[in-house]
């Protein structure tokens, strides 16, 4: 079976997202569906998935035009959208889960608990995953969270599936595991889109791509006959060049030093310095400790042990206001969780630094927060129509790129980014890099975490590689490349 869409056009107001755009995806195949921040990825499939509906254009599946105007409606068609905020019950088993609502019964009217584990197994066996459908779903790393919503779907039938930016926040092994299960799928019939903006997955695991620049599809091909940069230079119109490092020389006073920081079960004995003007990787696999050492430091994770100097005088921070006002400034890892405050526009998103500074917000000066925003706006590129639109109606990039501006705002001396450029396009990763550079430059400490060997090697001027909660090694210079930092990081 076939699934097109044909001359798809949306607007949101004036703002003209999806100029007549078609895409085709056969069952067995694995299409990426690719293009920069706000090009139109999550739209065109919010209306395949029934969330959103066009304002003009068809749906088919097989050659019969459909019609979704519920997400419900789609799915009983076959097509299953996960996506990356998913959609499953920390609380509940997974076999509970998988039956959220459609719950099976006996004949006295009480749960069947035995007839839905047995069908759970059974898509789990179908697809050759070792998952106990009792395990309770908060025990599930996030790449097993992401299998059992697929599961879900298949138990549901579903033809094709829709996944945004699946990968976004898993560390390479969990990425491994959630392709095994695509290229289950795959064998299976199951057709896949595939949304991106890491190449080289792209390179490893889709058939086909097709590529939206703004509103407008493109190009699209077999995945075979194109290369990475050809990918990006279709996505932004242009030749993307990878700038490199060289590493700075003037390095200024020790702005921060950890000794024998320690918190169980996250990490052990770490001690570390960063200097002013220099930026120092942080890199590892899941569960290495870093992401909750820097939220230590950053006074929102409490109970560590050991001692913090900034500026070489000791500190004891305990909470993130006191961490702001001290001149650190903290991106966290998880943009949707701990990045954005869903409720606030995206001006006050871009501003406003902590909660415990909202307090203030009566006295904040409207005229000025609106051009500092302004100038990050355009350093940054940030791609929006009215700054005082919800932050998500913004695409996922331009989210980020947010949630980078309001720190640049405050200009902080020590400034802490854990997983900097989630879901952000080629194009605009080499911007954010640039930015890093540039307040390096300027003496600001940075530290970067980061589980993409290529994104330290890009800016870091040593990093630092963790293992079960423990530091193994540093590496700089010739030793600073992709296969000594995964060596290290599973343990040397
Ligand atoms: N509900 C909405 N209201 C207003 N504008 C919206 C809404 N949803 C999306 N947009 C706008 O539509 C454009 C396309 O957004 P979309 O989320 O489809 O981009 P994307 O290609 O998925 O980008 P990203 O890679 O950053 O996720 C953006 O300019 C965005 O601001
Ligand atoms: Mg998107």
């Amino acid at each position: 079976m076939k699934l097109e869409m044909n001359g798809i056009s949306k607007a949101f107001g004036q703002n003209a997202v999806l100029k007549s755009v078609s895409f085709h995806l056969n069952e067995g195949e694995i299409c990426a569906l690719l293009g920069e921040n706000g090009a139109g990825k999550s739209t065109l499939m919010n209306i395949l998935g029934g969330v959103i509906q066009a304002d003009r254009g068809d749906i088919l599946l097989g050659g019969v035009k459909h019609a979704f105007t519920t997400p419900a409606q789609s799915l009983s068609a076959g097509i299953a959208f996960i996506h990356q905020e998913l959609n499953l019950i920390n609380d509940l088993t997974v076999y509970e889960n998988m039956f959220i609502g459609r719950e099976l019964k006996k004949k006295n009217g009480f749960l069947d608990h035995k007839a839905m584990i047995r069908e759970t197994q059974k898509v789990f066996d179908q697809i050759g995953m070792d998952i106990d459908p009792r395990a309770m779903v908060r025990e599930l790393d996030a790449s097993f969270k992401q299998i059992v919503e697929i599961s879900r779907a298949l138990m549901m039938k579903a033809r094709f599936i829709i996944m945004d930016e699946p990968t976004t926040s898993l560390t390479d092994p969990e990425i491994q595991r959630v392709f095994e299960m695509l290229r289950t799928l795959k064998a299976q019939k199951v057709g896949i889109v595939f949304i991106s903006h890491k190449l080289r997955e792209v390179m490893e695991i889709c058939d086909r791509y097709t590529v939206l620049r703004d509103g407008v599809m493109v190009a699209q091909g077999a995945v075979q006959d194109v290369t990475t940069a050809d990918l990006a230079r279709h996505m932004v119109g242009h030749e993307v060049v990878s700038g490199h490092r060289e590493v700075s020389d003037n390095l200024g006073q020790e702005v921060l030093r950890l000794k024998n920081m320690s918190c169980a079960p996250y990490f052990d004995g770490v001690s570390l310095s960063v200097k002013a003007g220099e930026v120092l990787g942080i890199t590892g696999l899941l569960g290495d400790g870093r992401s909750e050492l820097f939220a230590a430091v950053f006074g929102s994770l409490e109970g560590a042990s050991g001692s913090v100097y900034l500026d070489g005088k000791a500190v004891k921070i305990r909470s993130t206001l006191q961490a702001v006002k001290l001149g650190i400034g903290y991106v966290p890892r998880n943009r949707k969780e701990n990045g954005i405050i869903k409720d606030m526009d995206i001006l006050d998103n871009g501003s406003i630094v902590t909660w415990d500074m909202l307090g203030r917000k009566g006295l904040l000066n409207h005229k000025k927060q609106r051009a500092d925003f302004e100038k990050q706006k355009q350093a940054l590129r940030i791609k929006l129509d009215d700054v005082r639109n919800g932050i998500t109606s913004l695409s996922g990039g331009n989210q980020q790129k947010v949630v980078l501006a309001k720190w640049l705002t405050r200009n902080p001396k020590l400034l802490i980014l854990d997983n900097p450029t989630q879901g952000v396009d080629v194009g605009a990763k080499e911007e954010i890099y640039e930015i890093i550079l540039r307040l390096a430059r300027e003496g600001v400490a940075l530290v970067v975490l980061s589980s993409e060997a290529q994104e330290v090697i890009r800016v870091c001027d040593r990093a630092l590689v963790m293992y079960h909660g423990k530091v193994v090694d540093e590496v700089r210079g010739e030793r600073m490349n992709e296969h000594e930092i995964m060596r290290l990081a599973t343990g040397g």
